[in-house]
């Protein structure tokens, strides 16, 4: 177990950008700090993830939760009820939310928990920033309910894991949307529906909900921009905007961001879903984005590129 050094040690990385795995009642996660969109990259870096799924967001409580969700009197009974514990809230942000768009997947929402071991909660306590966590597995492998299943599939991939013992509830929590007219359970988990009827009488389980699946592919449509995406271009049009990559860059007078102008994935991970808005917001005709390779982080970024152009 996890002593009060190396819990001050694991906060002092993940505050500097590095991977920190720990414990939770559910399964163990794999943290970075979720304001660093760069730390955020190398957590879908590290589990191989073909598409960017939203993340978890992890908060010590409900102080902490309220700086970056809107709470609303539902989510406050729901809290005070579950909380620390294995109900996750969806909420959307505050204006002031500073958590990268990266790890909501490019959402106007965010998903939040406060996990219920002591360790953990002093450890978020002291981080002070919010810590996206999905399960600290490789994608499309089992969940870990123990540190030596962390540190066996990921070595020195990762800083460190803060060891918290086995994790007594050995499923994922229960991800409830509170966005709706009513709240609705997109994946079942750690409490139970019966459990968050008794708070709340109106829930609803999502027909798409279905525990064997990592994250509802619906989801992915929320976010798309108005304008619409044109991929893999080689030439720019009137009134378009750019979003590039690399440094060969197609003439344009117009508006351009530059994923990484060093072609670096992960960088351009990092900016996908911030430059995407940006240019939104500016009301192109459309927003042409140069071809990206399909390596490593790169078929992340072209699956989520595809979904944005084809809604
Ligand atoms: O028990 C758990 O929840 C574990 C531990 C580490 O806390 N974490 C976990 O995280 O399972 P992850 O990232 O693997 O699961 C994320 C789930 C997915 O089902 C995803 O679709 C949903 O949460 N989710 C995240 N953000 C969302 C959002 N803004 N709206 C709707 N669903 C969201
Ligand atoms: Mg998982």
């Amino acid at each position: 177990m996890a002593s009060t050094s190396e819990i001050a040690c694991a906060a002092e990385l993940l505050k500097d950008g590095k991977l920190v795995a720990f414990a939770t009642e559910t399964v163990y996660g794999l943290g970075a700090d979720a304001t660093n969109a760069d730390a955020v990259a190398s957590v879908f870096e590290a589990k191989g993830r073909p598409r960017f799924n939203p993340l978890i967001i992890h908060v010590s409580d409900v102080r902490a939760a309220r700086k970056i969700v809107k709470f609303t009197k539902q989510a406050e009974e729901l809290a005070e009820q579950f909380w620390p514990g294995a109900l996750t809230l969806v909420l959307p942000r505050t204006e002031s939310c500073k958590v990268s768009y990266l790890a909501g997947a490019g959402l106007n929402t965010l998903a939040v928990r406060a996990p219920s071991k002591k360790k953990t909660n002093q450890f978020l306590k002291q981080v002070g920033v919010p810590v996206a966590a999905p399960s600290a597995n490789k994608s499309g492998m089992v969940s870990p309910t123990e540190a030596s299943h962390v540190s066996e599939v990921f070595g020195n991939q990762i800083s460190m894991v803060l060891d918290g013992g086995p994790c007594t509830i050995g499923v994922e929590s229960t991800v409830l949307d509170l966005t709706g007219s009513n709240p609705v359970i997109l994946r079942h988990g750690g409490v139970t529906f019966e459990e968050i009827k008794l708070v709340t009488a109106n829930v609803n389980q999502s027909s798409q909900s279905n525990p064997n699946i990592a994250s509802p592919g619906m989801l992915l449509n929320h976010y798309a921009t108005v304008a619409p995406l044109r991929l893999c271009i080689k030439k720019v049009f009137k009134d378009e905007a750019l979003l590039a990559f690399g440094k060969n860059i197609p003439e344009h007078n117009g508006p351009m961001l530059n994923l990484s102008a060093d072609s670096n994935l992960r960088e351009a991970a990092a900016n996908l879903f911030g430059m995407m808005r940006q240019l939104d917001k500016l009301n192109p005709r459309a927003i042409a984005t140069m071809p990206i390779p399909k390596i490593g982080l790169g078929a992340a970024i072209n699956d989520r590129l595809k979904r944005a152009a084809s809604y």
